[in-house]
Parts: structure tokens; sequence; C-alpha cells
């Protein structure tokens, strides 16, 4: 088990698999049983920046360096999905000056990624609600839509302006206006039929979940999607994330047995 009385530190804090090197880990991981689908909450930008005595924002600048590495790691595993929490529906109460550089900073890694993630075969997805984006941000990601796949033999899904609670209650708003129009009769909606209204409809539920910054919380993340999904938290912050991480979590979610609530 990963514990949680491991010092937040500097560094990149390597819990029970310290020890092992990087070769060692990958050597470790089952292939053929990979989780499908790995969503993380990239959380910790700011009190990684602060540490430094950097500003919080520089943070998220370093924090794009761990989201490449990410997305090249779990393309070389074979990964079918990745969804990353890049920004929540509750974030823009954060100051303006930081909401603002996070747009901008979107904007700047859509131009500069856009050809690696073409180039690795990566597909691309957003879920939330994409018309609150500044004008700019919602053209730029429109384009990169139309230029990425959605599909591919690895598909990176991001959550932007995404709330787990703001998700479940437009599905049922866009349910209700077909049951209205006849399209849907109230005997055919079941679980599924109410995930095909979600954003994530199509996409597999996460089976692992990591969150690095070390809380313990879902903060409005796919409230639906995660029912069963296996949680790993590592005090790491986002900026320090690299790939032994990456095998750390899933080894540790190879160990686990998923009931499923059967025995
Ligand atoms: C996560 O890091 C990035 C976003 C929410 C956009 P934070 O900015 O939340 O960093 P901490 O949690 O304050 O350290
Ligand atoms: C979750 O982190 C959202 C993202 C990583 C985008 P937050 O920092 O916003 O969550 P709380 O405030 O710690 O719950
Ligand atoms: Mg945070």
């Amino acid at each position: 088990m990963h514990t949680t009385s491991v010092s937040y530190s500097f560094g990149q804090e390597r819990g029970q698999w310290n020890g092992a090197s990087e070769e060692q880990l990958l050597a470790a991981i089952d292939r053929q049983r990979l989780p499908v689908h790995v969503a993380i909450i990239m959380d910790g930008n700011g009190r990684w920046a602060t540490r430094r005595s950097l500003p919080r924002v520089e943070g998220h600048r370093a924090g794009v360096g761990a989201l490449r590495e990410t997305v090249e790691v779990c393309g070389q595993l074979g990964i079918r999905y990745l969804t990353v929490y890049a920004f929540s529906t509750e974030n823009w109460e954060r100051p303006e000056q930081e909401v603002g550089f996070l747009m901008e900073l979107l904007m700047t890694v859509i131009e500069q990624e856009l050809p690696r993630l073409c180039e690795h075969g990566v597909g691309l997805r957003v879920i939330g609600d994409m018309g609150r984006l500044p004008a700019q941000v919602r053209e730029r990601l429109t384009e990169a839509l139309k230029t990425v796949p959605a599909e591919e033999k690895l598909t990176l899904c991001v959550a932007l302006n995404y709330g787990g609670r703001a998700e479940i209650t437009r599905a049922a708003r866009l349910l209700a206006h077909d049951v209205m129009l006849g399209k849907v009769r109230l005997e055919d909606i079941d679980e599924a039929a109410f995930a095909s209204y979600l954003y994530t409809a199509g996409l597999p539920d996460p089976d692992l979940v990591i969150r690095t910054g070390g809380e313990h919380r879902i903060s409005n993340f796919l409230l639906w999607q995660l029912a069963y999904a296996e949680l790993w938290i590592t005090p790491v912050y986002w900026p320090d994330f690299r790939r032994v991480h990456l095998y750390e979590a899933i080894l540790d979610y190879q160990r686990r047995q998923r009931r499923f609530g059967r025995i």
C-alpha cells in the first residue's frame, strides 16, 4: 500500500518502490493486465512553485513537461486511454491572473504539442464545457480537434472546464429534452442510456485514477465514471511526476483485487 506518512518532499518521492530501478519497475509490469484507461488529477503545481519561491504559475508551466512524459510513456506501454484533469469548473474562482495564465498556457501547449501528438499517433478528445473558454482558446482547440483524430492507439482526453456535477446535470437536461421530443421512452432509460449523454460517451470508465499532490479527494472529477476505479495517490507534485511514478502506480494497480461488489 502507498502510505500517506511519507513526507512531502522537494524531490521525487518513491514510496514503497524505493530502491528499484526504472528498468526493474518496467520489467515487473504485466503487459497483459494493463489498465485500459488511466485518469490523472494533475495537482500540486502551485505548491511545487511556492516551495521554490517561484510564482504559482511557474508550477503550471513546469507541469507541461510531466504531461508530455506521461503521454509518451502511456503510448509506449500500450495504454489505450489517458484522461487528464487540466481545469475544473471551480478553477474559475482563482485569481484572474492565474486563470489568464492557464488559458495562455493552454494555447501554447496546443500549438507546441500538436505535431508531437500527430507524429506519435495519439488521438485527442476534450471533455467539459468548451463554451465558457475564451474565444481564442476555443478556436485553437476546435482546430486541433479537427487535425487530430479522436481515437488512436492511445487517446488523450483532456478535461477542460470540466466538473462531474455539471456533466451529470447537462446529461440529465439533454436526456429530458429527448424524452420531451419523444426520442427516448422513460422505460428505456438505464445506466448505459444515461452514460451516452455524458461527455465521456464511448470512453470506457477509468480503471486507475492517479492523484498527485497528496490530497485524498476527487475534486468533482468524473463522478459517474469513477464508480469502481482504483485510486492511487502520491505526495509527488505534478511537475515532479515522472515515468517511474507511473510504473509504480500501475504495479500497485496490478496487485489490487478488483471485486466490483462481488466476493
Ligand atoms: C493543479 O495544481 C493545476 C490546476 C488546478 C490547474 P494546483 O494549481 O491546484 O496546485 P496546488 O494544489 O495549489 O499546489
Ligand atoms: C483539481 O485540483 C483540479 C485539477 C487538477 C485541474 P484542485 O487543486 O482544483 O482541487 P482542490 O481545490 O484541491 O480540491
Ligand atoms: Mg490544487
